[in-house]
């Protein structure tokens, strides 16, 4: 059995939590800075300097997606991340920093007029790139505000042009032992996987993530293209994308395929409905430690509750 092998998650926040993160925020607190400038950063949290597309940051921001919440310091997001081919642990910005991000070629294919490669500085260049300040919550009951830079992924699905029957679209992280330690590690089923419907991912919230911050996207965060869809666990934003299928049947996800029980294929955020090692009424907001009332969909209730009013004999909310 899979079951006890899983760390990360399985920790308490309290133990998770990294001193440095405290440590880090005491040293913001203390010198009245609310976001952090560069030369606070790790030089692993800073943009990387020799990104091709550096040029094309910061973008607009798209006003329609402000948020109330303060913005989470950048030093604080930039050390304190998911991203288990660089570990099971909070800490791997640095281990991170291997993943080489060019060239880097992101292959559409399954149910497309045409399948292709495209290199992610050719996609930079067709789509139409802006800010958006998103919330994003993990199922560990934790919760950040981030400046995403970024392109609707209803774009990136005009351009990969799906078929009538495409009913879902699957996505593929990097597989890169060499690179990344954690992919040597056998018993997960790497690659990392995620999955959404056709609805899901041309619902205007739907956001392909190619920076942060007014910077091409660090590397921990999932360079250079991630996800971001604000109303879900923040397992289904799945990180450093290089392939993008389109399909009938419905993927199984990296964490669905190792616990379906604990994590199914919607994840929609729902404050009522609890995670076995994790209550999800409240969040603990990163940045300021203070505990907050979750809501359902996170809040994004208006934009994406439609999606699923006929779905309701499914497990929806984890
Ligand atoms: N994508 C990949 N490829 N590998 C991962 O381990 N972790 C997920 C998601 N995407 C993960 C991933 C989880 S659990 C969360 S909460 C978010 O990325 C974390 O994103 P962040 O580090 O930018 O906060």
């Amino acid at each position: 059995m899979l079951i006890k092998r899983f760390r990360g998650w399985e920790l308490p926040e309290s133990r998770a939590t990294p001193e440095s993160v405290f440590f880090n925020r005491r040293q913001l607190l203390a010198g009245g800075a609310i976001a952090a400038g560069a030369g606070l950063l790790p030089r692993a949290a800073r943009a990387a300097d020799e990104d091709p597309s550096a040029s094309l940051y910061p973008v607009p921001r798209n006003e329609a997606y402000t948020i109330e919440r303060p913005i989470t310091p950048e030093e604080i997001n930039s050390t304190y991340n998911n991203f288990y081919e660089f570990g099971s642990h909070k800490r791997i910005f640095k281990a991170a920093q291997a993943l080489p991000i060019r060239p880097w070629d992101v292959r559409i294919d399954g149910l497309v007029e045409a399948e292709k490669t495209v290199s992610i500085d050719e996609l930079l260049k067709q789509m139409p790139l802006e800010e958006r300040l998103y919330r994003h919550r993990c199922v560990e009951a934790w919760s950040m505000t981030i400046p995403w830079s970024g392109f609707p992924m209803k774009a990136l699905v005009d351009f990969a042009k799906p078929l009538g029957s495409a009913k879902y679209v699957r996505m593929e992280t990097f597989l890169n032992p060499d690179v990344a330690s954690g992919q040597r590690q056998s018993w997960y089923p790497w690659p990392y996987v995620e999955g959404v419907t056709i609805e899901e991912a041309t619902n205007e919230l739907a956001f392909m993530v190619t920076g942060a911050y007014g910077k091409p996207l660090a590397k921990q965060f999932g360079a250079p293209i991630r996800l971001a869809l604000p109303w879900k666990y923040g397992f289904k934003s799945i990180k450093s994308i290089v392939r993008i299928s389109f399909t009938e049947e419905r993927p199984v996800s990296f964490w669905e395929e190792i616990q379906g029980r604990e994590y199914g294929f919607w994840a929609n955020v729902h404050p009522g409905v609890p995670h076995p090692r994790w209550a999800q009424s409240t969040e603990r907001v990163l940045g300021t430690d203070e505990r907050i009332p979750t809501v359902i969909y996170n809040g994004y209730g208006d934009y994406v509750a439609d999606l699923y009013a006929d779905l309701q004999d499914e497990k929806l909310f984890m």
